[in-house]
């Protein structure tokens, strides 16, 4: 198998995997408890919370241990809504989130919040000015994810904090997709608040973290004993806390080094298929992306179909998110950028990974070429546009 689907999840690495093992049947103890085997459990959970606090830059009683990405997201926005909701009931959005985010404002809305859902260019970036415009003396919360998960648009995150800190306004940004693959440090990007998630860094599944600037205050969203600060309280998953800080701290030790490898497949992945695939285009920014994302659209064909001929080359590719890409909507992400449903549908998404090889590149692309054709060939779609 060729896995070009990082963005949905990573494998663990084997030295992730290697350091979680005991906390399951060894080092078993409750981090709350006071004999040694619980003491034991505390100090892997406060090493591994000192390596996700370094990745982002970040100091360790900033960092709350979660469920993952999903869990942060809620967390930070809610907890932001519900905190100041007498401040003002007004949160402001980009429309490329993550259902983690978008699914939480609209859930907000619901519930008596007023939410703004600022447009992107056609590259899938946000634009300072438009962010400015939305402002209201109501506006508790800006929330911009950091880097598309579905095309891998890099925001201008700094830019958009200085904005919210000048407003007095809190600042959260999604970072699920960004860390591990280009340098995230939360003093440069000015936000209060940012989500990360272990299973894309070669973490495991169910993890994650949310950092919390020193004196910014959010309020619980599920209530408990007294764990992470009663902020997200709930007895510890100590195995999967360390693997998380384990996935840390080997991306941030091959960070420049990994982004460099996957950055020149990326270039050469794009470059041969817009130059031998006749009517294909790249979604999103060709520079601001994420150095592991590639998002083709090809005319006259559907996404899925392409999905599942790559799969039988034994190529794991997908059309979008995870979560959307089981249901046959066009993504909100694409439509975003101004593109019809028709070109929507004819998207194709390659995220790379470091266990991916440069010389696969050539079979890679030759699949596509072949699936392209073939689905060309039965498409009426493509049929009518070249008649
Ligand atoms: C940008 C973004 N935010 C949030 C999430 C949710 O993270 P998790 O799967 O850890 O809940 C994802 C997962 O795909 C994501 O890509």
């Amino acid at each position: 198998m060729i896995y070009m689907d990082h963005s949905a999840t990573s494998p663990v690495d084997i030295e992730v995997f290697n350091a979680m093992k005991p906390y399951f049947v060894e080092s078993y103890g409750n981090a709350s408890t006071l004999y040694s085997l619980g003491r034991e459990a505390r100090r892997a959970m406060e090493s591994s919370r000192e390596k996700v606090a370094s990745i982002i830059g970040a100091n360790t009683d900033e960092i709350i241990f979660t469920s993952g990405g999903t869990e942060s997201d809620n967390i930070a926005i809610k907890g932001t809504a519900y905190r100041f909701k007498r401040r003002g009931n007004h949160i402001i959005t980009s429309n490329i989130e993550h259902p983690a985010v978008d699914e939480t404002c609209k859930y907000l809305e619901k519930n008596g919040f007023e939410v703004t859902y600022l447009p992107v260019e056609k590259d899938g970036i946000v634009n300072s000015s438009d962010l400015e415009d939305a402002i209201t003396d109501k506006t508790i919360l800006i929330t911009v994810m950091h880097a598309n998960n579905e095309i891998g648009t890099i925001q201008p995150i700094s830019e958009i904090g200085e904005i919210a800190r000048e407003n007095k306004i809190y600042f959260h940004a999604d970072a699920v997709q960004s860390v591990g693959k280009i340098p995230v440090n939360v003093e440069e990007l000015n936000v209060d608040m940012l989500s990360l998630s272990a299973h894309k860094l070669y973490g495991p599944k169910g993890v994650g973290a949310l950092y919390i600037k020193k004196g910014v205050r959010v309020e619980p969203i599920i209530h408990g004993g007294g764990h992470e600060k009663g902020i997200r309280p709930g007895t510890e998953n100590v195995a999967g806390i360390v693997g998380l800080g384990k996935a840390c701290e080997i991306s941030e030790n091959n960070l420049e080094e990994e982004a460099q490898y996957l950055t020149s497949m990326r270039d050469e992945l794009i470059k041969r298929v817009l130059s031998e695939i006749d009517e294909s285009y790249l979604n999103g920014h060709p520079t601001k992306r994420l150095p592991n994302n590639i998002n083709f659209r090809f005319t006259g064909i559907e996404g899925e179909s392409l999905v599942l001929h790559l799969d039988s080359k034994n190529i794991a590719s997908s059309t979008g998110s995870a979560c959307s890409s089981k249901k046959l909507e066009a993504s909100h992400v694409l439509m975003a950028l101004g593109l019809k449903e028709v070109q929507a549908h004819g998207s194709l998404r390659l995220t790379l990974g470091k266990e991916n090889k440069v010389e696969d590149i050539d079979y890679v692309i030759e699949s596509i070429k072949n699936a392209v054709d073939t689905l060309r060939k039965m498409s009426p779609l493509w049929c009518q546009a070249k008649v």
